[in-house]
């Protein structure tokens, strides 16, 4: 079986990319990381990438007309490096129609909450602010709703009554680790397809989101 061919576009530190290029390199994830795109120049992730030996591009918005423009220039970036998912780990930027035309339905983001719950930034301290009882991340195709396309997989944390948002957050990082490799290793397996704004798994069609187990796989 051919890996399946990745994008990855980051803004920061990229430990989301690092947990798939450990999961390709430790454990055999049937995947190959053909470009790691930035919209940070000074992103860290871009060295980790660079010490993969993956090949990786920066894209800022500066110099560009107009959104529409960026994201023209994006589309055509991604596309200078066929893929057959883009995984978009700490891309904090909106992505815009051009993007979505080309890539739909092959484009998945990692958000740090239990969509449909806290959509944007802040996630956090929004679930504290509420008096969550549990916080979590979700990953989900991309739509042209801000963190609001169809949800493929969650996991849960539950939240500490002396939690702030930086305890809450470095508790959620690891898991969100395994939930990134967890949910890609379903598409090495072409077993997840997003149709008219559902997800199917393995041909049917799933009413909630896939929940990730303390053995780090997937319930399917
Ligand atoms: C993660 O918390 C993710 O949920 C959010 O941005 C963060 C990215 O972290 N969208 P990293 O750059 O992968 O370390």
């Amino acid at each position: 079986m051919n890996p399946l061919r990745i994008a990855v576009l980051i803004s920061g530190t990229g430990s989301n990319l690092q947990a798939l290029i450990d999961a390709r390199e430790q454990d055999g994830l049937a995947i190959e990381i053909v470009h790691v795109i930035s919209n940070r120049p000074a992103a860290a992730g871009l060295d980790k990438a660079r010490r993969a030996g993956i090949n990786v591009s920066v894209l800022e918005a500066t110099g560009h007309a107009s959104r529409e423009a960026y994201d023209q220039a994006l589309a055509e970036l991604i596309d200078s490096h066929p893929v057959d998912l883009v995984v978009l780990a700490g891309f904090m930027r909106i992505i815009g129609a051009p993007v979505l035309q080309r890539f739909s339905d092959h484009m998945i983001n990692l958000h740090p909450s239990l969509l449909p719950l806290y959509r944007g930034t802040n996630t956090y301290q929004r679930a504290l602010d509420a008096g969550d009882k549990e916080h979590g991340a979700s990953i989900h195709f991309v739509t042209a709703e801000l963190d609001g396309g169809p949800v493929i997989s969650q996991v849960r944390i539950p939240v500490k009554p002396d939690d702030d948002s930086n305890t809450l957050a470095r508790r959620l990082a690891p898991l969100e680790h395994q939930l990134i490799v967890a949910t890609v290793e379903l598409f090495t397996r072409g077993l997840v397809k997003c149709a008219d704004g559902q997800v199917y798994i393995n041909e049917s069609s799933i009413s909630s989101p896939l929940q990730l187990r303390n053995d780090g796989h997937l319930a399917v």
